[in-house]
């Protein structure tokens, strides 16, 4: 079974997905991180030297290459579900968990946290806010397209694996 996590920058989707991974004892992998061992370069490199649409290209052939992980939590990238048919190929082949967390967690997270996030390296707190504002209206069309949404700011990941489990009987 492969779960697909998604979400915006800043929601947890790695720290909280590992964690998630550990306790239906399955594997992790996060598709930033491959896109990184594929190019040879960080991602705020790939955009610099590469652009957004290579950058984009990359990720969904990344995103199709989890096709060969048959138990796994697979962490996407903020961007993944909106580009392309992502969001339809996803769920197609697995489930799809939407990690959704207040705008102002975001942004308390995001702070102090930009420099590895091209999209955001150069704003300042304001512009910061606003871009949250406006890319989260933006992707929320394609975010709720998951399989199941949880609130971060309410439920942690013990409940999100005893949800799970109760609904998919490959995760017992
Ligand atoms: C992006 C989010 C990043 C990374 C890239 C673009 C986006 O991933 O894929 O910088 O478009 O929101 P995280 O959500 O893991 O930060």
């Amino acid at each position: 079974m492969r779960l697909y996590i998604l979400g915006f920058m800043g929601s947890g989707k790695s720290s909280q997905g590992k964690k998630l991974a550990k306790k239906l004892d399955l594997d992790f992998y996060d598709t930033d991180k491959m896109i990184e061992q594929v190019a040879g370069m960080s991602i705020p490199k790939i955009f610099s030297e590469k652009g957004e649409h290579w950058f984009r290209d990359l990720e969904a052939d990344v995103l199709r290459g989890t096709i060969m992980y048959t138990d796994a939590v697979i962490a996407t990238g903020g961007g993944t579900p909106c580009f392309f048919n992502n969001m339809q190929w996803i769920n197609a082949r697995g489930v799809s968990l939407y990690f959704h967390v207040p705008t102002g967690h975001i942004y308390q997270r995001l702070k102090t946290r930009k420099s590895k996030r091209p999209l955001i390296a150069d704003l300042n707190d304001e512009e910061l806010m606003e871009y949250i504002e406006r890319k989260l209206g933006e992707r929320d069309y394609y975010y709720r397209k998951a399989s199941h949404t949880f609130d971060l700011s309410e439920t942690n990941v013990k409940q999100i694996a005893g949800f799970l489990k109760e609904q998919y009987d490959q995760l017992k």
